[in-house]
């Protein structure tokens, strides 16, 4: 058995942002200035956005761009249950109703279907989550939300970089949040991104700090002026310098890090393809994964134990792992708010009862995946029926 406990998800950061931090530091420019806006530019090559802008989380992005779309009470907002609560708190935030609809069986994205039952003409937005980095099944739900005058805005904290149908996502005219968040695949500590259509964007800029009017950031400097206006009560939601010179450090790192995930995955799936009692994620054709999560479902009908047991059989491994996601409308907020039945989606709810995600992240060593592959097939073997 492995020495040492092996963290689910640390992050994945080296001498490289420690210099960048320290110049940052040492430079006359600390909080949102030029690093800030190197990565947004960066990041808007990188996926081919029409525009992007820099902010300290997703679910700053998420709630900034559904205040700039004007959604709000009266208005009603379809997304999953199978997220992290912080998709569908920011819905709460502008005192819209989120509608949530159940998922699709193979990659617990939203369902299209489901969509289409619930859309109506309260519906301002359609909130697809990409589940893990898959990303959810879009033209549908595009045509969907344009046939009933609503907008896609993408929770892509997982998706980055992903592709659906050959394009980066994030590389449309709609609103897209991404997330920098410690564990995800590339970090600035905390931060986040949106990108969309460049007016979408000028608006969300202003909306993400304090209303004030456009490059209000640059009063202090010599080409700005002491002069803004305040045209909307906005939130406080800008980026740092200092997290911005991690990021861009992070996003030239990207593409070698993905292949270390990728090469990850393949072991894991040749490994795991062997027991009877793991449903393995997957990949569609049309999609190109961005690999965050690692996410196997228990054939409990398999095993004599349950996925709380069996995550407890990992740790005792000194394997780390996580549960992605309890549903939301299992916590206690939205279950008593909205009334929610535990089964009320079926397949969000039975996906629940066996998801176990597993260690994935560039950091990882071969011993490191050879030590989980060994655990969970020896948990899964000890526990076999
Ligand atoms: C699906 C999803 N959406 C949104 C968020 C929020 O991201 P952030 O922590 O950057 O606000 C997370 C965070 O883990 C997430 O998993």
């Amino acid at each position: 058995m492995r020495a040492e406990f092996l963290d689910f998800s640390p992050p994945c950061v080296g001498e490289d942002e420690i210099d960048a931090v320290v110049e940052t530091l040492k430079s006359p420019w600390i909080t949102t200035g030029p690093r800030t806006r190197r990565l947004e530019e960066a990041f808007t090559r990188f996926i081919g956005a029409p525009a992007a802008l820099a902010l300290n989380s997703c679910t700053a992005a998420l709630h900034t761009a559904l205040a700039t779309l004007g959604v709000g009470p009266g208005d009603e907002v379809i997304t999953t249950p199978m997220t992290f609560a912080a998709s569908v708190n920011v819905v709460e935030h502008v005192g819209a109703r989120p509608v949530l609809v159940d998922i699709e069986p193979d990659t617990l994205n939203i369902s299209p279907a489901a969509v289409e039952r619930a859309i109506g003409k309260e519906t301002k937005v359609v909130l697809p989550v990409h589940f893990g980095g898959h990303p959810a099944e879009l033209d549908t739900l595009r045509d969907l939300a344009s046939s009933n005058g609503a907008i896609v805005l993408e929770d892509a904290a997982h998706a980055v970089p992903a592709k659906y149908k050959g394009r980066m996502i994030g590389a449309g005219d709609n609103p897209v949040a991404f997330s920098f968040y410690a564990t995800k695949n590339m970090t600035t500590a905390e931060g986040g991104m949106l990108t969309g259509a460049g007016d979408l964007v000028d608006r969300a800029r202003i909306m993400s700090l304090h209303g004030m009017s456009r490059d209000a950031w640059k009063r202090y400097s010599k080409e700005g002026s002491w002069f803004y206006e305040v045209v909307v009560p906005g939130f406080k939601y800008n980026m740092t310098d200092i997290a911005a010179a991690i990021g861009l450090v992070q996003l030239d790192k990207l593409c070698r890090m993905q292949q270390r995930r990728r090469e990850v995955v393949a072991r894991y799936n040749e490994a795991f393809g062997q027991l009877e009692a793991m449903e393995l994620p997957v990949e569609r054709p049309e999609v190109e994964h961005a690999w965050h999560l690692y996410t196997l479902r228990l054939r409990l009908d398999r095993l004599s134990i349950d996925r709380a047991q069996f995550i407890t059989e990992l740790t005792a491994r000194n394997i780390g792992t996580s549960v992605h996601f309890i549903p939301v409308h299992l916590h206690p907020y939205y279950r008593e708010k909205y009334g929610f039945e535990a089964r009320e989606f079926p397949v969000a709810f039975d996906a629940y009862q066996r998801l176990v995600s597993l260690p994935l992240h560039p950091g990882l060593s071969e011993s490191d995946v050879d030590d989980v592959i060994e655990a969970v097939t020896d948990v899964a073997q000890k526990f076999a029926r």
